[in-house]
């Protein structure tokens, strides 16, 4: 045993990480894009797997949700697993009326309430930015595929189900936060602290604007797309 958290041998892992947050979603990722594929880790059921794409090593590992966990997982593969790149493929909650369901996010600067930054590391900065190479990759990449990707601020936030529905409205004006998820802003923090490299890219799962929410099918073709842009980005 590695870590508290992971089991695999400590050179397990490809330099770079796909983190959707569901760790099933990682299998899928693993079973159906990758060559010459090993599971590493199995701990608290958080799969993670490490194979090719177009030759090049790459591993997969879920997440989990929230940001206490997206920081634990982030934190052990930056620091016990010399991972240098990690590329969180999540979905999110549109607060502009601008995006649609559907659409591929790419984060460009996170804002967040949580106390992650406070607690880490007496950072209380709300904002947090992700790799400017890692982003202009996935951007560069998008282009070469003609695949539609926009980009903006999202909000991390730490509570899915809030008692005011309506709340969303003001972060959206305060903050310019187009979109709401529950991990990058720690994600971002732990790459920041420790001179490593994350991003993160979204697709529109539903929206608090007009309540609607993706069906299964339009979600993967959706997701699909998401995972195109972030392979191309690291193969090429
Ligand atoms: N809130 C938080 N995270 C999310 C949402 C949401 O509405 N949709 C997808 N991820």
């Amino acid at each position: 045993m590695m870590t508290p958290h992971i089991e695999a041998a400590s050179d397990a892992f490809a330099k770079t990480v796909l983190m959707p947050g569901d760790p099933l979603r990682a299998k899928f990722i693993a079973e159906h894009y990758l060559d010459n594929v090993k599971q590493v880790n199995q701990v608290r059921n958080m799969l993670a797997y490490t194979g090719t794409y177009q030759g090049v090593p790459v591993s997969v590992m879920g997440s989990g949700m929230g940001m206490p966990s997206i920081g634990i997982y982030s934190w052990e593969l930056f620091t016990v697993y010399e991972v240098e790149h990690i590329i969180r493929i999540g979905s999110c909650g549109a607060y502009s009326p601008e995006l649609n369901l559907y659409d591929v996010l790419l984060a460009d600067r996170v804002f967040s309430e949580t106390t992650f930054g406070t607690v880490q590391n007496g950072d209380p900065n709300p904002f947090r930015s992700p790799s400017p190479e890692l982003n202009q990759r996935l951007i560069q990449s998008a282009h070469a595929l003609s695949l539609p990707l926009k980009t903006g601020t999202v909000h991390s936030c730490d509570v899915f189900y809030r008692e005011n529905s309506q709340d969303f409205q003001r972060i959206l004006h305060t903050h310019q936060a187009l979109a709401v998820e529950m991990e990058a802003f720690a994600l971002f923090h732990n790459a920041q602290v420790l001179g490593k490299h994350a991003a993160c890219l979204l697709t529109v799962s539903d929206s608090l604007v007009t309540a609607e929410a993706a069906s299964p099918e339009a979600r993967q073709t959706a997701f699909t797309r998401m995972m195109d842009i972030a392979l191309h980005s690291i193969a090429n």
